[in-house]
């Protein structure tokens, strides 16, 4: 069994945002687990003060080291190691398909939300391994950040999806992005599905759409189409 740490200010986001669909269906299996633990309740303050100004001044509160240490340590405490601590913030490398398949290997995972302007430099010194973004922009707070996270490392959880919904040939696998589907009514709108998927003829299928990919992926992703050209070679 997965299980994801939450380090936030909002557990209630994290677990509501969490229980649906797929990953609803995967944590009522068993497979995975999601602990959000409150930050708040770690803190020794007698206002259960979280933040606090920044040393040298400048705009918004600075999380405080004490009660996310805390809080950290009560997960370690838990497992007996510590585990691999992942920072949400847009100061990090870039989150993609890979990591999330690598990520996904972890037995535990704990991720911190920052919140305010930011979270004191010593405490992330302290309890992290790995500073991740999911794209340059800037968000509130890390909890969305986390949860497209754990949505995407969840997938990659052997058995989190079912035969339906195949992790292998979707887009990113390869570096291809996926190819277009079609469903019922065969038309549409005056739009035809295309004659080669209403074949019954596998290969033709097959090749059809990796051409399709491959036509997608160029002129979507210039990026992603060079990185598939050298791996062919
Ligand atoms: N926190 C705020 N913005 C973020 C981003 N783009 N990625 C990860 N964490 C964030």
């Amino acid at each position: 069994m997965t299980t994801f740490y939450v380090l936030t200010l909002f557990p209630e986001m994290i677990m509501q945002g969490m229980n649906t669909s797929i990953i609803g269906r995967a944590i009522e299996a068993g497979l995975l687990q999601i602990k959000a633990i409150n930050i708040r309740d770690f803190t020794q303050s007698k206002h259960k003060k979280v933040d606090d100004y920044p040393y040298g001044g400048g705009a918004g509160m600075v999380m405080q080291a004490q009660p996310i240490y805390d809080a950290y340590m009560s997960i370690v405490e838990e497992l007996g190691y510590r585990p691999r601590t992942i920072y949400l913030t847009p100061q990090g490398p870039t989150f993609h398909q890979k990591m999330a398949k690598e990520l996904a290997l972890e037995e535990n995972l704990v991720f911190l939300c920052g919140h305010y302007e930011g979270v004191d430099e010593r405490v992330l010194e302290e309890i992290i391994t790995d500073f991740v973004s999911i794209g340059d922009y800037v968000l509130t707070g890390g909890e969305l950040p986390a949860m497209v996270m754990m949505d995407a490392i969840s997938r990659m959880v052997p058995g989190v999806l079912t035969n339906e919904v195949s992790g292998e040939n979707e887009s990113f696998s390869g570096n291809l992005l996926e190819y277009p589907q079609y469903s019922r009514p065969e038309e549409w709108m005056g739009k035809k599905v295309p004659e080669v998927l209403l074949s019954g003829h596998h290969k033709k299928i097959e090749e059809w759409r990796l051409e399709q990919s491959i036509e997608k992926t160029r002129n979507i992703r210039p990026d992603l189409y060079q990185e598939y050209c050298k791996e062919g070679k």
